[in-house]
């Protein structure tokens, strides 16, 4: 039986204010139970929220990591970095950094392959678009990203798949579970050609439009694993609410 993962991505919100507030409300709920949950803030705001956080269950992850060691990349921040300040998670190839910052699959597999190397568990995204998906591509897109990762890493060194259809990511349209549950079915089936232990143990993760009111009809599903959450995730109350559906 897999345990439950619930990830919070913050994406470019709040303030350092409304990151304490939510860490402190965060602390007051009970302890999740048979549920791990991942808080994805922004880059600047991580140090503080690792120290915060430090000695709790909630683990802390970023939302991107250049896939060089260092360099002159300016901007950028390495895997490395991260591991310095006790980031253990790292979500790699979200639709926004394909879509606004040209992410391809490769750079993605070598952002979770830096991720993996640095001893942080890369959250690797795959998802297709509403077009993609009424051309009846959603497979073949969802393989092809994936195979990406699987040509650079073991499964063994991949955190998390997360399906997160590009349709369903702040739009309030939720995939319908036996339309997630489908191709978070055809992930692991391709996962299991490479390393069927693995298959068996690796989350694989629902995201887009994920609410406490719909978490528990994707939760049902075989292979939906947790939810990787946007904007639900922004009111610590909501995000445990999810973990708890
Ligand atoms: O990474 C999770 C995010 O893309 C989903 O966003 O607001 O639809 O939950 P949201």
């Amino acid at each position: 039986m897999r345990e439950r993962i619930i990830i919070a991505n913050w994406k470019m919100n709040g303030t350092l204010e409304s990151a304490r507030a939510w860490i402190e409300a965060y602390r007051t709920l009970p302890a999740a139970a048979n549920c791990r949950a991942v808080l994805c803030a922004p880059f600047v705001y991580l140090p503080e929220i690792v120290e915060r956080l430090r000695g709790t269950p909630l683990e802390v992850g970023a939302q991107d990591v250049n896939e060089n060691p260092s360099g002159a990349y300016t901007g950028e921040i390495s895997a490395g970095m991260l591991a310095d300040i006790g980031v253990s998670w790292c979500i790699v190839g979200h639709s926004e950094r394909r879509r606004y910052y040209g992410d391809t699959d490769n750079r993605v597999a070598m952002k979770a392959l830096a991720a993996a190397k640095a001893g942080i568990r890369p959250i690797v995204c795959v998802g297709e678009t509403l077009e993609e998906r009424e051309r009846g591509e959603t497979q073949t897109v969802i393989l092809r990203q994936l195979n990406a990762v699987l040509a650079v890493m073991m499964p063994a060194s991949i955190g998390a798949v997360a399906y997160e259809p590009v349709w369903a990511i702040g739009t309030g349209h939720v995939a319908d579970p036996e339309t997630a549950q489908a191709v978070h079915a055809s992930i692991r089936r391709r996962i299991e050609l490479v390393d069927q232990a693995r298959a068996m143990t690796l989350p694989i993760l629902y995201g887009g439009s994920v609410t406490p009111d719909n978490a528990a009809g994707l939760f049902a599903m075989p292979d939906i694993d947790g939810a990787l959450v946007g904007g639900a995730s922004l009111k610590a109350t909501s995000f445990f609410a999810i973990g708890q559906a």
